[in-house]
């Protein structure tokens, strides 16, 4: 089918042919088929790289330029962005797209003025929860990476966000789009929708298995023309001499990085000249943005042509290595699962190094085949390579045969509601009812009964938990029941807003009101022993710090357990976490966090966006009950955010000061926005880096060049 041939506005249709795609895929020509641009919903469980999201443009497109509003819900901040850019492209049509991954207790009016919104499910279901008020203009819902619904912590937020967006808006358009599962009718049966599915895929793509020296695929073999003692690295070596991009998955961060450590010196030889450069200047750009060891590590590898990536690094580094890979200066990366899902880059060949993962309860697991599959359809991505490899690695016959059978040859699993789970049905029941999605127990399972969980299973399974979070929620002073109405309180809408678990809330209010003072410690341990921060593990040498820890701080603490209750060992993890963001606002040198607690810069910010989410939330209970920590709470916010003292916070504000250089500049008596502009910029660069120095003075509307002519000085540019 030619672009010319569907029924999209002149314009659009100019839009496409300019960017080279005038003929539509098998499966996307049936997606239209099926009323893809009459408004009908759509569940398309086609092949990775089949050209799922031009299926969601068509649709939103159409939309938005009959005056419509497009939302487009994604898994991950990376594939956000990916897709922000995407549809940016659209201005030339007249269409803004908006992004938003951030803040959670905000309405975000302002993403209203967008035509398409691309946001995370957390985001939107935020976003619900405080009403924004655009939510109801919407026209085309887009969930990307549906199977997402299957994982048990981020799932029943994107089944309850879509429930309540088709609630909202009955008549809007939705476009459910997933790698291939085993029940996508299921999904179509939920959604109302035409299901598209096929196994057809524009860009080739063999999976195999590689054992000894040769990859065995479906229809032959290939010799791999290269030797290492590890077959990753191989791999990744005789990709290269094909003149290909390779990207290996690994099932820990530290495999990532010794395997990119390994890999980047196998390569860099083959790297040329050119490439040589370039590369010299992206490790410089980390270096100059990060300064722990696990930056410079980064870097080290990738002057040698190889990066790792993994939730430990910094979101920036993330991109820079990203885009490094995209321009075809980075050749390989190693990654964790951060990189498995939805994202076009150039993998000529994936190769995925451990089909296993440690699990926490059950030792090491095999990884699902949807996950594996997802893995392998990174490569082969059409216009970026001509043809894809997905090898997985078998150190045995018996494992070679395990792995065509299991992976190679095998079908995706089934994907399953996870919502009856009473953690999690705990604040999507409170938010149900604070937004008036539900008034009475018999609306509560209306809506329900519109979520995929009741696709699946029978109403009754759910009975006994859903009166059990009623139960508490009425004890806990979030909702008032009387007869069959349920309504929320002030301060069952404010812990929906907020969006934390109804427990932590309860937690917060119990300590606040427990006490009649409160130190900074006791204020950061308090959100600690709140389920909605992640409590970083006790390891074998962290008991003695940990305990010398609970004696310096003992009277700090709301409570301490008996050494020999079997809680005090969690009580231990949560002081130590504590700890972290005690360190951090301390300005404690971000190596020595590190090394302290056994984790990647990467962590520290997830982690402390965490703690200034609940510190905020502190702050917020605290007003609402006319406590006396609203203030305490609100500067805290504050510290975490930027990992320093109060006394810096009017320079950290400056951009690309951060905390080390804000201490510098501090110490060297520049203590406020005014004597940094009186400055000598020279003095100013001598304590941060010439190009930092001249940003910041320019920020400050000082003419740097000026103040070099009047001093008659060297240029201040060649410093
Ligand atoms: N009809 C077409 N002609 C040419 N290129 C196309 C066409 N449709 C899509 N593409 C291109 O194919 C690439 C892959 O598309 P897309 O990212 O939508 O895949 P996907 O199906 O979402 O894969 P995944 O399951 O991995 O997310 C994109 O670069 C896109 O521009
Ligand atoms: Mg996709």
């Amino acid at each position: 089918m030619k672009i010319t041939e569907l029924s999209l506005p002149k314009n659009v249709i100019q839009f496409y042919m300019d960017s080279g795609i005038t003929e539509i895929y098998p499966p996307q020509a049936d997606a239209i088929r099926r009323g893809l641009l009459d408004g009908k919903n759509i569940v398309a469980a086609i092949p990775t790289a089949s050209g799922k999201t031009l299926l969601a443009e068509f649709a939103m497109l159409k939309s938005v330029l009959n005056g419509g509003k497009a939302i487009y819900i994604v898994p991950l901040r990376a594939l956000a962005s990916e897709k922000y850019d995407r549809f940016s492209q659209f201005a030339s049509l007249g269409i803004e797209t908006g992004i938003s991954t951030g803040d959670f207790d905000s309405k975000d009016e302002w993403l209203g003025k967008y035509d398409i919104i691309v946001a995370t499910s957390e985001k939107v279901d935020s976003l619900l929860r405080n009403k924004a008020s655009w939510m109801y203009d919407i026209t085309v819902i887009v969930a990307d990476e549906i199977h997402l619904i299957n994982s048990p912590d981020r799932g029943p937020t994107l089944e309850i966000t879509l429930a309540k967006l088709m609630k909202l808006n009955p008549k809007a358009q939705i476009l459910a789009l997933s790698a291939t599962i085993g029940n996508a009718s299921e999904l179509a049966k939920w959604l109302d929708a035409e299901l598209v599915q096929s196994d057809w895929r524009p860009v080739e793509l063999r999976e195999g298995v590689l054992f000894g020296k040769a990859i065995k695929f479906m229809d032959g073999g290939k010799e791999v023309d290269a030797t290492n003692e590890d077959d990753a690295i191989a791999l990744s070596v005789d990709t290269i001499r094909e003149g290909g991009q390779c990207l290996i998955f690994a099932n820990t961060r530290k495999n990532s990085e010794s395997m990119a450590r390994e890999v980047g010196k196998a390569i860099q030889d083959l790297i040329d000249p050119d490439d040589d450069n370039k590369l010299a200047e992206l490790a410089g750009e980390i270096r100059e943005t990060g300064e722990t060891s696990l930056c410079e590590k980064l870097a080290s590898c990738i002057e040698n042509g190889a990066a790792f990536h993994h939730a430990g690094l910094l979101g920036g580094h993330r991109r820079i290595i990203e885009n490094g890979y995209r321009s075809n200066v980075i050749k390989v990366i190693a990654c964790t699962p951060t990189l498995a899902a939805g994202l076009n880059l150039p993998a000529r060949r994936v190769v995925i190094r451990d089909y296993r993962r440690y699990d926490a309860n059950f030792g090491l697991t095999p990884i699902p085949v949807l996950e594996i599959k997802q893995m392998c359809g990174r490569a082969g991505r059409p216009g970026l390579d001509p043809y894809g490899e997905s090898v997985l690695i078998a150190k045995s016959l018996d494992e070679f045969d395990m792995l065509m059978e299991n992976y190679v040859l095998a079908n995706p699993e089934d994907i399953w509601s996870k919502l009856g789970v009473e953690t999690t049905l705990r604040t999507h029941l409170l938010s149900t009812i604070a937004t008036g999605f539900a008034q009475s127990r018999e609306q509560l399972f209306d809506f329900i009964e519109s979520t995929f969980y009741a696709c699946q299973q029978e109403r009754w399974s759910l009975e006994h938990v859903v009166d059990a979070v009623l139960e508490f929620l009425e004890k806990e002073g979030m909702i008032i029941r009387s007869g069959d109405d349920i309504h929320a309180t002030e301060l069952g809408e404010l812990v929906s807003r907020l969006y934390i678990d109804p427990v932590s809330a309860s937690i917060i209010i119990k300590g606040l009101k427990s006490v009649d003072d409160a130190t900074t410690f006791t204020l950061l341990h308090l959100i600690c022993q709140t389920p909605d921060v992640r409590k970083l593990y006790l390891r074998s040498n962290d008991g003695s710090w940990v305990n010398e820890l609970v004696e310096r701080h003992r009277d700090e603490f709301i409570c301490v357990p008996d050494p020999y209750e079997k809680e005090y060992e969690w009580f231990l993890a949560e002081a130590k976490t504590a700890m972290l963001f005690y360190d951090w606002i301390c300005e404690e040198h971000e190596n020595d966090i590190i090394k302290k607690f056994g984790i990647g810069p990467g962590d520290i910010r997830a982690l402390c966006e965490l703690a200034e989410w609940l510190m905020h939330s502190t702050a917020e209970l605290s007003a609402l009950l006319g406590l006396r920590f609203t203030q305490d709470a609100r500067d805290l916010v504050e510290q975490i955010k930027y990992g320093a003292s109060p006394e810096l916070l009017k320079l950290i504000k400056i951009k690309d000061v951060g905390r080390v250089r804000a201490r510098r500049l501090y110490n060297a008596g520049y203590t406020d926005i005014a004597k940094l502009r009186d400055a000598n910029p020279k003095a100013i660069m001598r304590l941060v880096g010439t190009r930092i120095g001249i940003k910041i003075m320019r920020q400050l509307g000082v003419d740097v060049e000026a103040t070099d002519r009047k001093t008659g000085q060297a240029n201040l540019l060649e410093f």
